[in-house]
């Protein structure tokens, strides 16, 4: 009798829940709301092309209830503005799943953490001293042998003779740069030998990493209907084997590294920065960790995947393939390699990056934002605890503020130099305001130099016998978007053969 009331008594209390905010806000429109779920089961997978076309229907700004929690959703350059640049500091909180809120130790971390003393202070270590120009600068040996090694194993590969003429994927070797890229950049270690093998840490790394993801996902249902989550109950146990065997790993990673430091001293790589500066920030060994793991989760895949279309339009317009080695073979010829010291005589080369990044940014809803306080967005109300989702894969696809939006045509940037890092509303791959992504100049960095790198060593055609239409340009569901397809190619050299190997380096 008893759990029979509880279902007839939850939905009308819902009911009366959303009236009551109905009549005392005046939220956003969108599709209309079904009791206890919302809109959960009318949102398409790919949600920010879903959002998008219903932003078609009800305006630039719309309600989705995830179960009972209102998000709203802003899809152009004007809105984006107001939530990121005029109501930033209200916009700056985050919503942390149980198991975000797990893996954080409940924000103490950076991604996780809301806008307050905290988050303040980490942030100001990130910008500071992780990312500034000078750390920068003294990791880009570790981005160029890896970008190095990427080209070698390409080579290795495609030159083969069973593999003459035939394509590969390129997602496993641009996802082996991005990771021994981050690890060596956080941790100072590559997990990978010089034959491509993971070593015992590298292989605990990355089921670390997997665990998370499975961990991550399997509440997803539960997560946005607070009352139903009796059934769903976290798997306490599970949650606290894995962060204790990040934990563990972790800790093993710190002592080589403290007595390494006190054998050679201090090398630039985070973990012996955030180690060395743990005293003068107060950080605790808590914070640390998070910090590290924040990089991983967000600096891996954003990479990987932007490189990944940015080489299926270059496929897709062989005009601008053909343009970009065109401008790599005057300026730096066929005698040398590319390095990042090159970039600023390379305009055509970092217009192509942006314009990638402008048609698929990794993250097209960036990470939603939580309202810490009633607040108007285009003259609707935004209540307390309501997620706020800024559309910027739309924003950069509008047909008011872009000529020929859908058109993958670098040549835009030429014509009007528009910044990408937060200061221009209408490109916002990196987001904008306080929470703007810490890692932009090095994403963009190493995005930039992947793509040099790829198209001076080869010329890319489709895969064996199709055409470039068939490239199917469909998105992964999920917050990071992955093609849905896999971009497969043919690569041909263009350089001579001593051009293609990497000499390692140790930084
Ligand atoms: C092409 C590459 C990248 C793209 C497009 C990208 C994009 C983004 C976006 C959209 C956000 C959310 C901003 C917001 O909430 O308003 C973000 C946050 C973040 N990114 Fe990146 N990112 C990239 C690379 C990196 C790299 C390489 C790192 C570090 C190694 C990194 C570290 C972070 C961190 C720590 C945050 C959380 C910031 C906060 O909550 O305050 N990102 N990134």
């Amino acid at each position: 009798m008893a759990p029979a009331l509880l279902f007839l008594l939850f939905p009308a209390v819902f009911l009366l829940l959303h009236l009551y905010r109905r009549l005392r806000f005046r939220i956003p429109p969108g599709p209309r709301p079904w009791p206890v779920v919302g809109n959960l089961y009318d949102i398409k997978p790919v949600r920010f092309r879903c959002f998008a076309e219903w932003a078609q229907s009800y305006g630039p700004i719309i309600s989705v209830w995830f179960g009972s929690t209102l998000n709203v959703v802003v899809c152009n350059a004007e809105l984006a503005k107001e939530v990121l640049k005029e109501k930033d500091q209200q916009l700056a909180d985050r919503h942390r799943s149980r198991s975000a809120a797990k893996f954080s130790r409940d924000g103490q971390d950076l991604i996780w953490a809301d806008y307050g003393p905290h988050y303040v202070k980490v942030r100001k270590v990130c910008t500071v001293e992780l990312f500034s120009p000078k750390r920068l600068e003294a990791l880009r040996p570790i981005r160029e042998d890896e970008v190095a090694a990427m080209v070698e194993s390409i080579y290795t590969d495609c030159t083969a003779p069973e593999n003459l003429g035939k394509s590969l994927q390129l997602k496993k070797y641009l996802g082996a740069v991005a990771f021994n890229n981050i690890t060596r950049l956080a941790f100072g270690k590559r997990f990978v030998n010089s034959e491509g093998l993971l070593d015992k840490q590298g292989q605990e790394f990355k089921a670390i990493v997997a665990n998370g993801l499975k961990l991550g996902a399997s509440l997803a249902m539960a997560e946005h209907i607070p009352w139903l989550r009796w059934m769903f109950p976290l798997d306490e146990d599970a949650f606290a084997k894995h962060g204790a065997r990040r934990d563990r790993l972790t800790r093993e990673i710190m002592e080589e590294h403290t007595i390494a430091r006190q054998k050679n001293g201090a090398k630039q790589h985070f973990f012996d920065a955030l180690l060395t500066l743990q005293d003068q920030y107060d950080l605790t060994e808590d914070t640390i960790i998070g910090l590290l793991w924040d990089m991983i989760t967000a600096g891996m895949d954003t990479t990987a995947i932007s490189v990944e279309w940015a080489m299926a339009e270059l496929i897709k317009n062989p005009r601008v393939q053909k343009k970009v080695q065109d401008e790599l073979d005057s300026v730096i010829g066929h005698e040398r390699v590319m390095t990042e010291m090159d970039f600023s005589n390379l305009p055509y080369l970092q217009c192509v990056a942006k314009e990638a990044l402008r048609l698929h940014p990794p993250t097209p809803l960036m990470l939603p934002h939580r309202a810490n306080a009633n607040v108007k967005i285009g003259g609707y109300d935004i209540p307390k605890g309501s997620n706020v989702h800024v559309n910027v894969w739309a924003v950069a696809r509008d047909p008011k503020v872009w000529k020929n939006p859908l058109e993958f045509w670098p040549e835009r940037f030429l014509e009007e130099d528009v910044d990408m890092k937060g200061h221009d509303h209408r490109l916002l791959p990196f987001g904008a305001g306080r929470r703007v992504c810490p890692g932009a100049q090095l994403g963009i960095n190493l995005v930039t130099s992947m793509i040099g790198h790829l198209l001076h060593h080869f010329s890319w055609t489709p895969r064996n016998g199709s055409s470039t239409e068939e490239i199917d340009m469909g998105e992964n569901p999920g917050l990071v978007s992955y093609m849905r397809i896999p971009l497969e190619a043919v690569p041909t050299p263009r350089l001579m053969p001593q051009l293609y190997k990497r000499a390692a380096v140790d930084t």
